[in-house]
């Protein structure tokens, strides 16, 4: 508190009157229970926000309490998570409800190491949870959120730890909620990779302004190997989730051949997405 100069403090106020006043409504939006923020959160790590906000609707009216979730049927969670991808999410957060009703009293705590060490949730679920459910003053730093704050406010890519506690001193007081969204709406909306500078409303202040070396340095992008990798994952997992049920069906519905087929199964086995008895 009390770190910023005066660029950034100007910065800040406009991107929360900007944030405030151009808010895309989502439906994890209207919600400020921690368990349906952690859902969300989950989610939105690895998929866009225009897809989430079809699928978590109906996935929250299903599964809308940690303890339904900790007992939701696997076919069922997967077929209500598809269209999300990356599955093994779905698998996880079932054992992080189950995990919060063992270990926790059947509540999400308010706490970073504590969130930390639910399956499924690394820093930045823990802090886009603290900052949104429980008001602390803590920057979610996703992508979209890191390149925000590496352009304008910062002008550098800072590593993970000092870019944390840079971002948590630029959270406004009693606005960790509204500062969250305004960040986020800013990086989906305009600052986007192929930033949108002529509409921006930081423009004046922003250390970027689209010239010269991007600030923000991409993170590594997924091999060919890991995304032809997850196809395979992905139509065996699809099959699950329309009601095949059976090892062999299985097989011969995603048409892989054997050794393919083996390695995915029993991956997935490993992983918890089939009941252990299923043969
Ligand atoms: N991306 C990650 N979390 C988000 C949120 N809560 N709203 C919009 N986009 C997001």
């Amino acid at each position: 508190m009390g770190v910023l100069d005066d660029r950034q403090r100007c910065l800040q106020t406009q991107l929360l009157a900007w944030g405030n006043q151009h808010r895309r409504e989502l439906p994890w939006r209207e919600t400020r229970d921690p368990f349906l923020v952690l859902v969300a959160e989950v989610m939105l790590t690895q998929t866009q926000a225009s897809r989430v906000a079809i699928i978590y609707p109906s996935f929250v009216q299903r599964f809308p309490t940690i303890a339904v979730l900790a007992e939701a049927p696997i076919q069922e969670l997967l077929a209500l998570w598809s269209g999300l991808g990356y599955n093994r999410r779905a698998i996880r957060l079932r054992e992080c409800a189950s995990n919060l009703l063992s270990q926790h009293h059947g509540l999400v705590p308010d706490d970073y190491q504590a969130l930390c060490s639910l399956p499924g949730v690394g820093p930045y679920i823990a802090n886009a949870i603290l900052a949104q459910a429980f008001n602390h003053h803590v920057g979610a730093l996703d992508t979209n959120a890191r390149r925000v704050l590496s352009r304008a406010f910062f002008g550098a890519t800072e590593q993970t730890r000092e870019l944390q506690r840079r971002a948590d001193d630029l959270v406004p007081a009693g606005q960790a909620w509204a500062w969250a969204q305004a960040i986020f709406d800013l990086g989906a909306m305009i600052c986007r990779p192929k930033p949108a500078c002529a509409v921006c409303p930081l423009e004046a202040g922003c250390l970027f302004q689209g010239r010269g070396e991007d600030p923000y340095t991409m993170p590594r992008r997924q091999s060919t190997f890991e995304g032809s990798h997850r196809q395979l994952r992905g139509r065996v997992i699809a099959a699950f989730a329309q009601g095949v049920t059976t090892r062999r069906e299985l097989a011969l519905r995603t048409g892989l051949s054997d050794s393919v087929f083996d390695q995915v199964y029993n991956e997935l086995a490993e992983e918890g997405f089939f009941e252990p008895d299923r043969a």
